[in-house]
């Protein structure tokens, strides 16, 4: 079947599989391999992505559900040369170790900060709690989108308890 999906701003019309899931796609067949895949049952968060602007497991995703819709990947957060300021935060406050669970905090990170500009630490938490660190303890991560918070300006209402479980 064919997908036609807007990736990053750019439009894509691709034949796929009606079975293969969007974290895949992403990876696989369109080559951004910033989302991470850890465990495709849902679990560890890597695969978090943006559809139409909410945070979602892209692992529990089909990418025949995504046709006709936005995807946003962690390789957007970048803009202009510029990172973003969770992208930052995460640097100046050592919320990453190994990295591969980066991807998913970051885009759950700015679509909390999106929602509410400054979250409390359990509303931090709260939000990342569908995401599994195996590194950091967690305790750089709330300070990385504590940083994040003192350094962003808010750009809209995203709802991040809407993230796929
Ligand atoms: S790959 Fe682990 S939740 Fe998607
Ligand atoms: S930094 Fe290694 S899993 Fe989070």
């Amino acid at each position: 079947m064919r997908v036609n999906i807007e990736v990053n701003g750019v439009n894509y019309s691709e034949e796929i599989e009606p079975r293969l899931l969007l974290v895949h796609f992403i990876r696989d067949q369109i080559g951004l391999t910033g989302t991470h895949w850890g465990c495709d049952t849902s679990n560890c968060g890597t695969c978090v992505l943006w559809l139409d602007d909410l945070p979602v497991k892209s692992c529990t995703v089909l990418t025949a559900m995504a046709d006709g819709h936005r995807v946003r990947t962690v390789e957007d957060l970048e803009q202009g040369g510029e990172l973003d300021p969770v992208q930052k935060g995460f640097m100046q406050e050592h919320g990453l170790q190994c990295g591969f669970c980066t991807p998913g905090m970051l885009m759950t990170a700015r679509a909390l900060l999106d929602r509410n500009p400054n979250p409390s630490d359990l509303e931090i938490r709260e939000a990342i709690s569908g995401q599994i660190c195996r590194c950091t303890g967690y305790e750089n991560i709330v300070r990385a989108i504590r940083w994040a918070a003192a350094n962003s300006s808010s750009n809209g209402a995203l709802d991040v308890a809407e993230v796929a479980q």
